[in-house]
């Protein structure tokens, strides 16, 4: 339960979307997590087996290595976007030192979000294709490495929010995936109301351009 000393997080928004083919993260067993800090450490889980399963690959599986890759900036584009949207205005109002944790947080997806935006116009015959994807790889181990500390954003939400709260997260969160971008925008806000906003947008352009690439459907 949260702390009564402590702020209380803010109601998490509701949003309504008739949007779908948005990934769902489940559990290692199938199931569907119950709360935010459960349905974080699934997406967690999930992007670091898209990168095992890419180190696996031949160094002329071009086309598996492409689909990987783009599967890896879909999933982190989802993550990074609704982290944003829902997590950490959360954790800022719910935990002592959030906006010291959000900010270091933040910095770490814009270093992300621009190896992604890279990595998404990089022909994966090219050198560079794969040292980005070791960057990403890379600063995906530290982000999940960070925020999975006890320390971290979601050790200190699991003690300043209620269970409650962070079923509600949850259910916002998986809402929200299914508006969010599908890319990466290193150049748009991260945080609210100005990332929910233009975040819509993006989404709305990077499902189109899916659509007429093909990509939704892989
Ligand atoms: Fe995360």
């Amino acid at each position: 339960m949260a702390s009564t000393s402590r702020k209380k997080a803010t109601p998490t928004r509701h949003r309504r979307s008739t949007a779908r083919g948005a990934p769902s993260a489940t559990k290692a067993n199938g199931s569907r997590p119950r709360d935010v800090i459960a349905l974080i450490k699934a997406d967690h889980a999930a992007v670091n087996q898209l990168f095992r399963r890419y180190a696996s690959l031949g160094d002329r599986a071009f086309t598996s290595r492409r689909r990987i890759a783009e599967r890896v900036i879909k999933e982190l584009s989802i993550h990074a976007a609704v982290e944003e949207e829902i997590l950490y205005p959360n954790v800022r109002a719910a935990v002592p030192n959030g906006e010291m944790l959000v900010k270091a947080a933040l910095a770490e997806h814009q270093s992300l979000k621009e190896t992604l935006a890279m990595l998404d116009e990089c022909p994966p015959e090219s050198e560079e294709f794969d040292e980005l994807m070791t960057r990403a790889r890379d600063d995906v181990r530290r982000h999940v490495k960070e925020e999975e500390a006890s320390d971290g954003i979601l050790g200190q939400l699991r003690k300043h929010a209620s269970r409650e709260e962070l079923q509600q997260m949850a259910t916002t969160t998986r809402a929200a995936k299914r508006l969010a971008p599908t890319h990466p925008h290193p150049h748009a806000p991260s945080t609210p109301p100005a990332n929910v906003i233009i975040g819509a947008a993006a989404a709305l352009i990077d499902k189109a351009r899916d659509k007429m690439t093909g990509r939704g459907a892989r």
